[in-house]
């Protein structure tokens, strides 16, 4: 035993001290790779060889490719050579002198050669060997060093992490992923995915020539994030440069191999492997539903993906051309418009109705030019053949220089999609006669709207979609195995030891504590009667009692997901109760029977804050000094969960619905030390539920799992800049196009503007030296490293000290997720992408 392993360290150092005796992954000119013989990338990620896809009938064709080297058979096959030239007995690979690759077969006949490096070959330096990559690509340079061919330039089925599909401006040309014909036979089949060359500003899927799915229009080029889960972000990057446009993605450290596939039915799959079982796991695949496919509702209808089943409809102000037929589920009609639009002159008589979260329809044409929303609208107003226009702001992520992109649409509106509020959409603008029309042609939606936009999450880069669908699944799957557990209780003992926890000198007994009872609960609510609801949140529900002393009181019944035991769950109340600052809610006692558990509060009249901040009649009740105390009150708060109190307590789900106003106005922070009462997996668990407070989650929570006192800093940060602004961070409106409100925030205060982020409908107006210093405050805290991100002390002396203090501040570093691509140091080759997207995930820690 000793020997082998003697021998294994001399092997080790042998391999260590010649890496040219070990250089397997490398072919050189000369050198033949057979049959049986594999190169293995340095890291041993994928191996070069030969394969047949069908062992077990004997292996007729022989095929070169890439393929996973430690996921066990069969083989998952990445990149395919010679896909339409099999080999029947023996093939070879070689290297020419030439630098090109050639296969050929046992008769020394070439089935597949790689273009060579061109020139003069005859030079007298021999070209570099072959490389294969631990990405999965096989690497020929030419002699002076460039590459002169690769295997991710030519992928087969397969788009995997650091392979770019790309699209030239210059020749319209671009690489595309081809289907096998069936899974039997990597031979290109009918189905292709790549950039649109007619717009580039989306993803086709072919079938044959046809386009057969198309994925939303960009709205940006920028790092785009998806978590796959805990601690797994899928990066993808859009990068446009003068010369080429071009997608790839990257996945956090540790992920396991993870995928995206045409299959030769049609399908565009993101697959992750699954240890656990040793499998693939098919996380999201493409088209969604029945009615995604290309044009399936005809012209001027839109498949409504958030409808469930998914149904074909007609667009605003459209009907069936057929009602017989669209009944009858045959949509190639499409629809017509209800009301013809007026004689064309001089852009009277239109407006333009806007259907919010659409994937807009194809076939668009791109005004280019520096736009504001209005000015597209009026191009598109001024236009008789104009039918409809959609308009994003690119500011923070333009490659080019362009700043806003306008795309109108002359002609057929086919393929839309309504894709729901999360889902990446856009508003679409209709042209339609100025009477069925709520929109001025500015675009701004009057009060009457006939549609009324969901307040939609910020939610502008491609793919984002992709993050929802996921969580959807995870969130889904998440709630069964949830409700699997409840259905066996008593599984975990209440065995506790809190009070040693409180340490010395307390008296857990003295605390007047009442543990009340079930039945007086269950008669002060009416039974939780729905006229009693006042509130409900991720965890539980929450009601206006009367207690039999007269006293009102907030009760909060907690869903039932809390694995704790009713003994433990009273001790962790009874700390929590020992949490008391004037600027949190006090808990006044709890009950506990059978599954039941209650928390019973202070009552609060005036309720949320989000209730009023975000209310257009009420909002202007809050004026400067109102909002400057709430905002110092909920930093004294926050301070004393982490800092002052004996026990450091993380809230985890600070937002502006968790601050309740008390009749002066002053804030009391609502829900703390859930995580306490809850068990902390629990909390993770309800926080991922909650998905509506997303935009409060710092980005090392939702990248992985670690949570810590800056993770409520961040959320403090979100909460501060929405008082400031009276804007919810999930809005779309009001922040002029931007993907988010912090990224508005960041480029307001980068141009000296912060004042414009102040609420207008303030009374009184504001000090703008504190308006400004909160700002500033609030940048800092939403920074995406948590280890600059301030401690809610340093937070609460800068607001105490008011405007004095700004001068020594840090200046806000841009928040990472909107991380460029388009700066001008960054040109579009591989390595800087990579060397971007790295940048961002780093930041992003
Ligand atoms: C390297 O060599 C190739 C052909 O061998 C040629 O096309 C290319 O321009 C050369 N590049 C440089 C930087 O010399
Ligand atoms: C390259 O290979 C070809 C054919 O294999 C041979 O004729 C030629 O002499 C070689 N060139 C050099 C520079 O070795
Ligand atoms: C793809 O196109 C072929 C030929 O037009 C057709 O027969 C086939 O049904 C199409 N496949 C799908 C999935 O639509
Ligand atoms: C692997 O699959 C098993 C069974 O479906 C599942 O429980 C587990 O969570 C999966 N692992 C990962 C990392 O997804
Ligand atoms: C783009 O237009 C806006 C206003 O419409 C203007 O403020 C800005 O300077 C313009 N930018 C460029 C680069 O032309
Ligand atoms: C109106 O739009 C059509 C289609 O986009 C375009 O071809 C035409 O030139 C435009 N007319 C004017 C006057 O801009």
């Amino acid at each position: 035993m000793d020997l082998s392993r003697s021998v294994a360290v001399l092997v080790l150092i042998v391999a260590v001290c010649f890496p040219s005796a070990s250089a397997e992954d490398q072919l050189a000119v000369g050198e033949r790779l057979l049959v049986e013989q594999t190169l293995v990338s340095d890291g041993g990620a994928f191996a070069l060889g030969f394969f047949s896809p069908d062992d077990a009938a004997g292996p007729t064709r022989r095929y070169l490719g890439i393929w996973y080297n430690s996921i066990p058979a069969p083989r998952t096959v990445v990149w395919v050579g010679n896909r339409d030239a099999p080999a029947a007995g023996s093939p070879t690979l070689a290297l020419a002198n030439d630098s090109s690759l050639v296969v050929s077969d046992a008769d020394g006949r070439v089935l597949w050669r790689t273009p060579g490096a061109g020139g003069s070959s005859s030079s007298s330096s021999s070209p570099p060997p072959a490389l294969l990559t631990n990405e999965g690509n096989l690497v020929v340079r030419s002699p002076n060093g460039t590459v002169a061919w690769q295997s991710f330039d030519h992928p087969t089925d397969t788009f995997v992490p650091g392979m770019k599909v790309r699209l030239s401006h210059l020749t319209g040309e671009g690489n595309r992923i081809v289907s096998w014909k069936s899974p039997g036979d990597p031979a290109p089949g009918s189905f292709s995915y790549g950039l649109d060359p007619g717009t580039s500003l989306q993803l086709l899927m072919w079938n044959g020539t046809r386009p057969y799915w198309r994925t939303p229009v960009w709205k940006g080029y920028a790092v785009a994030s998806m978590y796959l889960s805990a601690g797994t972000v899928l990066y993808t990057a859009i990068v446009d440069t003068e010369e080429e446009i071009s997608i790839a993605f990257t996945l956090s450290g540790g992920a396991a191999p993870t995928r995206y596939v045409v299959t030769s039915t049609g399908r565009f799959q993101l697959l992750s492997w699954n240890s656990t079982v040793s499998a693939w796991a098919t996380l999201l695949s493409w088209p969604s539903s029945g009615c995604s496919t290309y044009k399936r509702c005809g012209a001027y209808g839109y498949c409504d993906v958030t409808a469930a089943p998914a149904a074909c409809r007609c667009l605003d102000g459209f009907e069936p051309a057929s009602a017989s037929e669209w009944g009858a589920g045959v949509f190639e009609q499409g629809c017509r418009r209800k009301e013809a639009l007026p004689p064309c002159g001089g852009g009277m008589g239109v407006g333009f109705v806007p259907m919010p979260t659409m994937k807009v329809p194809d076939k668009f044409s791109l005004d280019t030019g520096n736009r504001s929303a209005e000015e597209c609208a009026a191009r598109c107003a001024a236009n008789c053949s104009c039918e409809a226009y959609a308009y994003a702001n690119l500011q923070s992520s333009s490659a080019k220089g362009e700043l806003s992109r306008c795309i109108v649409w002359a002609g057929e509106l086919v393929d839309a999609q309504m894709i729901g509020p999360r889902w990446g959409g856009e508003t679409l603008y209709l042209r339609v006669p100025v009477a069925a029309a709520s929109t001025s042609p500015g675009g701004k939606a009057s009060r009457n709207a006939v549609k009324i936009a969901v307040p939609v999450s910020a939610a502008v880069l491609l793919l984002t979609c992709i993050l929802f669908l996921w969580f959807c699944r995870f969130r889904d799957k998440r709630r069964k195995t949830e409700s699997q557990k409840t259905l066996m209780p008593g599984t975990r003992t209440g065995t506790t030891n809190t009070s040693s926890e409180i340490g010395e000198g307390d008296h857990t007994g003295d605390l007047e504590f009442p543990s009340i009872r079930f039945a007086d609960i269950v008669a002060a609510t009416g039974n939780f009667s729905k006229a009693l609801m006042i509130g409900r949140g991720g965890f539980g529900k929450v009601y206006k009692a009367k207690l039999d002393g007269g006293q009102v009181v907030a009760v909060k019944r907690l869903s039932k997901d809390s694995e704790q035991g009713a003994e433990e769950f009273k001790n962790e109340a009874i700390l929590i109760a020992k949490l008391q600052h004037r600027n949190l809610v006090r808990l006044l006692g709890c009950c506990t029977e059978g599954a039941e558990k209650l928390l019973i509060y202070e009552y609060l009249p005036n309720k949320g804050l989000d209730a009023i901040l975000f209310d257009r009649a009420r909002k202007a009740v809050l004026d400067w000094p109102t909002r400057l105390g709430i905002i110092k009150g909920v930093a004294r708060g926050l301070l004393y969960l982490h800092q002052d109190s004996r026990l450091t307590v993380i809230h985890r789900d600070l937002k502006a619905s968790n601050v309740l106003l008390d009749a002066e106005m002053r804030p009391k922070i609502a829900d703390f030390g859930m995580a306490k009462i809850f068990g902390d997996n629990q909390v993770k668990a309800n926080t991922r539920k909650v998905v509506g407070t997303y935009g409060y989650i710092a980005p090392e929570y939702s990248t992985e799992g670690v949570f810590s006192v800056k993770s409520d800093v961040y959320s403090f940060g979100v909460l501060l800049l929405e008082i400031v602004s009276g804007i919810r961070v999930s809005a779309t409106e009001g922040i002029m196009e931007f993907p988010s409100l912090i990224i508005y925030a960041w480029s307001l205060w980068r141009e000296g503007k912060a004042g414009k982020l102040v609420d207008p409908s303030m009374a009184g107006g504001c000090s703008q030296d504190e308006a400004s210093l909160c700002i500033h405050v609030g940048l800092l805290c939403v920074e995406d490293d948590p280890s600059r991100r301030p401690l809610m002390s340093s937070v609460v002396s800068i607001l105490e000290n008011g405007s004095a203090s700004s001068l020594s501040l840090p200046t806000p570093v841009q928040p990472a997720f909107i991380e460029m691509m388009g700066e001008k140091s960054q040109r579009s080759d591989l390595e800087n992408t990579r060397n971007t997207m790295a940048m961002t995930v780093l930041q992003g820690r």
